[in-house]
């Protein structure tokens, strides 16, 4: 059961034949031997000093480069700047004990960016291309693929828009890109409130909510200022129809521990189909804890935390890996908080153990999920 509906009917993918690993000029060698990181990392605050770069004009896409980390000279009246056609994907590089670093189910990010580059009009990625530039890029910065709890090699593929005009057309030629970024925990805080959004929307019936489409990402920030305004480090999105069911916080899937079962509302077009929503429900499958796919009324949640029959939330997605949601609030300064577990009692951090472990090649998942890279 993966993306088990039609927003994303995705099983086991495998990997065609592989392409080789670019090689790196002395100069670009040399960035990456004189790379420090930072200290403490962040977040995609520092990124690393080569990145992969493809173009697409004619109908073609060219070979993949691998370059020295630079801005992009784009025009002003370039497509993605005016209208948006800009899609992207998160990924993660963990480095196994053997040194190998390892890529982690990135099909289903090429799927997805396939996906999300349908819905935008652009032109599709061929996989060896997506392969290719991913595979050499965490080839030569495994160096630089970080250790420490919470560490990883942050990877970051994009798409954009490059022609140039005003008419609102699908452009003709587009660049792909993969930079990375030594990354740490995507939280700062260690205790995670999420505001319940109840004015703004992230996501509409027949939009791009179910894709990684950068606007929708863009649409959230408001909400997420008011958030921290009001104390709160992240926003729970309501559907926008009814305002009543929960969708997703913003850039991570949720989940609720009710009654020892998982709660996540199902896929549909407002709610982006998330690579790690689905690993947690696979390893929920093997700690034998059920999962319900099902509409949760924000105020059956509400009650289920009051009676304490809700004993955890959990976001999900890639920077956040599985992130406890400690309480939510409203605008009105109510809070309702969960009962604070030890950490031997909480599933989520059960979870998020077992996929980081899966994850850094410690423990074998469910399906055949890691994908180290080496020169052959
Ligand atoms: C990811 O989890 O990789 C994302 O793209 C979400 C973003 C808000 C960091």
């Amino acid at each position: 059961m993966i993306f088990k509906d039609k927003f994303f009917l995705v099983t086991q993918m495998n990997l065609t034949a592989k392409s080789p690993i670019l090689p790196l000029t002395t100069d670009l060698q040399h960035a990456v031997d004189r790379f420090t990181p930072p200290s403490p990392l962040g977040f995609g605050s520092v990124m690393a000093p080569i990145m992969a770069k493809a173009d697409y004009s004619d109908g073609h896409w060219s070979h993949v480069e691998l370059k020295a980390y630079q801005p992009l000279t784009l025009d002003p009246a370039c497509k993605s700047l005016h209208y948006g056609q800009q899609i992207f994907e998160g990924m993660k590089a963990y480095a196994l004990a053997d040194g190998r670093g390892a890529l982690f189910r990135p099909l289903l990010n090429l799927r997805r960016l396939n996906e999300s580059a349908a819905r935008m009009a652009m032109p599709e990625l061929p996989e060896a291309l997506f392969m290719q530039a991913l595979e050499s890029l965490v080839y030569h910065l495994q160096p630089l693929i970080p250790r420490g709890r919470d560490e990883s090699l942050y990877l970051r593929p994009l798409m954009l828009a490059t022609d140039t005009g005003l008419s609102l057309k699908p452009a003709t030629k587009y660049t792909f890109l993969v930079i990375a970024s030594p990354s740490g925990a995507y939280f700062s805080s260690s205790k995670v409130t999420a505001l319940i959004e109840r004015q703004d929307c992230r996501a509409a019936p027949g939009g791009t909510g179910a894709y990684k489409v950068a606007g929708n990402y863009g649409a959230a920030i408001r909400a997420d200022i008011k958030a921290a305004r009001l104390g709160c480090q992240q926003t729970l999105w309501l559907d926008a129809v009814q305002k009543t069911y929960v969708e997703e916080f913003s850039g991570m899937n949720f989940f609720a521990l009710v009654d020892g079962e998982l709660w996540t509302p199902p896929l549909s077009d407002t709610i982006l189909g998330g690579i790690t929503r689905d690993c947690v429900m696979q390893i929920a499958g093997t700690m034998d804890i059920g999962v319900k796919e099902a509409p949760i009324h924000i105020n059956d949640l509400i009650a289920a935390i009051k009676s304490g029959h809700c004993l955890e939330l959990f976001a999900c997605g890639t920077a956040a890996v599985v992130s406890p949601v400690h309480a939510l609030a409203e605008q009105d300064g109510t809070v309702y908080d969960l009962p604070s577990l030890k950490p031997v009692d909480s599933i989520s951090l059960k979870l998020r153990n077992y996929l980081i472990a899966v994850q850094t090649g410690e423990k074998a998942g469910p399906g055949d999920w890691l994908c180290p890279v080496s020169s052959n």
